[in-house]
């Protein structure tokens, strides 16, 4: 993986010129009083490094004349580790780390100067830590006073993303590996759920089981707060109290997924806690299951990002319009966004070191990003009738027997050179597979 890291900062180097980067960890969370979540390195400073402590900050300096990158790292402090965990240390983040070089963190004032002097751009995204935020521009600010007398050193400070992000969208075949395990520990999970799944039983109980297959398999544990609803908690698209006991006539939606060695999967499936879906609930769910296949049928290179959203989008509507739900002309409805009390997401994000990923999706709004293999996108159309869901205005009054139905479908498609492969395939999706 070390070769990887190299490439990958190489890749950056190459583009950025005499410019600076500078990646600052990702800061420890308090959970509560003294008690600290599990670390999670920042995405961009782990996909550059590897590197997963904090209080560590990585410069690239492709115009320097020895040390093109830099690890300023916690010192070892043998104190300190037999309280906190193992650390690194200096002589180590060179030899572990491929470093040219590796101060501890405390000299990060004193010797970040020799590696933003000769630089005519300090590339960095401004972040959560203020104080961090502080050093860089208090260093960029001294430069800039002497810029007249010098004539060179930087006089901008540009993002990362414009870059970096559009590396971190395609994904190297050392990734796809691990976004297919986290896809498979995912697919076992669900599987597990809704066989688990019957009448009488807590939404807590199938999330501490599908939990448990994730860490089961080496996976840090979920990608984000498992999402376990039942009835009409399944029209709360972020409902991840799961205290609900479960009823004959609920569906269930689960929308839950793990991160393995940082990268994430992504699914949900809504199905009958009974085994038999009402009629009105078969209706709707094979409403989304159409949309959601429309979609991925569309995942292909060439085509545009928003065709996905757009395709989806229109056989809801459509679907809607014929069930009486909305009422007037498909097209019209979609410009109007009357839909949105029913369907108020879009139909995907990507998805990779963050569940949310990186990467833009379209440059302005007649430049719509182009699909390429190798990115990996979540399609996910749904359809929420809250319980007392109120219409857009002009539209029909919601008829009761739709009403606390929620159903989302979402899988984790890579672009491929022909097409798109479903990386989540392993969970079914048919009527049939959903019922018992
Ligand atoms: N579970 C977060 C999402 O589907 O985007
Ligand atoms: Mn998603
Ligand atoms: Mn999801």
């Amino acid at each position: 993986m070390q070769a990887e890291y190299r490439q990958r900062r190489e890749a950056l180097m190459s583009k950025i010129g005499n410019g600076t980067a500078i990646f600052r960890s990702a800061p420890m969370a308090v959970m509560h009083n003294d008690v600290e979540y599990v670390y999670r390195q920042d995405s961009d400073f782990f996909y550059l490094t590897g590197f997963n402590e904090p209080e560590a900050v990585a410069v690239l300096a492709p115009h320097h004349e020895e040390h093109q990158f830099i690890l300023f790292v916690q010192p070892k402090d043998i104190t300190k580790e037999v309280w906190t965990g193992y650390l690194t240390g200096v002589e180590a983040a060179k030899e572990m780390y491929g470093a040219d070089e590796a101060y501890p963190i405390n000299e990060l004032d004193e010797q970040l100067p020799q590696y933003l002097l000769n630089a005519d751009k300090i590339y960095y995204r401004f972040g959560r830590d203020k104080s961090f935020n502080e050093t860089v521009l208090t260093h960029y600010q001294r430069l800039l006073r002497v810029y007249p007398k010098r004539g060179i050193g930087p006089t901008a400070i540009q993002d990362t993303c414009t870059i970096l992000h559009g590396m971190r969208l395609v994904k190297s075949e050392s990734e796809l590996e691990l976004m297919r395990k986290a896809a498979d520990i995912a697919v076992e999970a669900h599987n597990t759920a809704r066989e688990m799944t019957k009448p009488g039983i807590y939404e807590y109980e199938v999330q501490a089981e599908m939990e448990g297959i994730f860490r089961k398999h080496g996976a840090l544990g979920p990608a984000y707060p498992s999402i376990v609803a039942s009835g009409g908690n399944s029209c709360i698209l972020h409902y991840i109290e799961n205290n609900r006991q479960m009823d004959d006539g609920d569906l269930l939606l689960i929308d839950a997924g793990c991160s393995y060695n940082y990268y994430n999967s992504d699914i949900t499936r809504t199905f009958p806690v009974s085994g038999k879906f009402t009629a009105e609930q078969k209706t709707l769910y094979e409403l989304v299951l159409s949309a959601q296949k429309q979609a991925i049928a569309q995942v292909k290179p060439g085509n545009p990002y928003n065709l996905i959203h757009d395709t989806a989008l229109r056989v809801l509507v459509e679907g809607m319009v014929e069930l009486g739900i909305l009422q007037g002309e498909v097209d019209k409805l979609i410009e109007e966004e009357k839909y949105k009390p029913y369907y108020m997401h879009r139909t995907g994000h990507w998805l990779g070191l963050d569940v949310h990923d990186v990467g833009v999706y379209q440059y302005g709004d007649d430049n719509p990003l182009i699909l390429q293999p190798g990115q990996i996108l979540t399609v996910e159309p749904g359809i929420y009738i809250l319980p007392g869901a109120e219409p857009a205005e002009e539209q029909p009054k919601v008829d009761e027997k739709w009403m606390g139905i929620g159903i989302r479908i979402e899988d984790d498609v890579l672009v491929t050179p022909t097409g798109c492969e479903v990386l989540t395939a392993g969970v079914p999706k048919e009527v049939e597979d959903m019922e018992r």
